[in-house]
């Protein structure tokens, strides 16, 4: 359940982040590469490691906490980008939003780190 919520979300944030990208090359217009970049690394690179995780070791994939670290990679990996391209295109008032997002990112990743500690050493289904 994890997992596929994981994988399925990502790799719709990846096509969204390399429709960005194309969108920049057409225009030329390079102002969003850093929120391009984060959509595709921290919207779909990691939350899409986390669900291949919960899919190669199950066990890390159960529970509550990997629920929680689920739905914060996803909200993190969403709300960071948009915070850094409303910073960018809007104005630093918007600022806030980036660093919430980034600090929700790196609450999953310390979920995730604690998962992975605890449940690495599980045997591969
Ligand atoms: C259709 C696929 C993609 C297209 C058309 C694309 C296009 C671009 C463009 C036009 C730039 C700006 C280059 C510049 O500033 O001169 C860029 C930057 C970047 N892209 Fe992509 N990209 C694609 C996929 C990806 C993927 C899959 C990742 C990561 C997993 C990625 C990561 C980055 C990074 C890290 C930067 C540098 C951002 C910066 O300098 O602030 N891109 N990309």
């Amino acid at each position: 359940m994890n997992s596929s919520l994981l994988l399925r979300v990502s790799v719709a944030l990846l096509v969204l982040g390399m429709c960005l990208g194309i969108g920049m090359g057409m225009t030329q217009n390079f102002i969003l590469a850093p929120a391009h970049a984060h959509l595709n690394l921290v919207g779909f690179v990691l939350p899409f490691l986390a669900g291949l995780y919960y899919r190669a070791v199950p066990e890390g994939g159960r529970g509550a906490l990997a629920t929680t670290q689920a739905w914060l990679a996803i909200i993190g990996g969403i709300l960071f980008p948009i915070g850094i391209a409303a910073a960018v295109g809007l104005g630093p008032q918007y600022e806030v939003l980036a660093i919430v997002g980034s600090l929700v990112v790196f609450v999953a990743a310390l979920l995730f780190a604690v998962i992975v500690f605890r449940t690495s050493s599980a045997r591969f289904a």
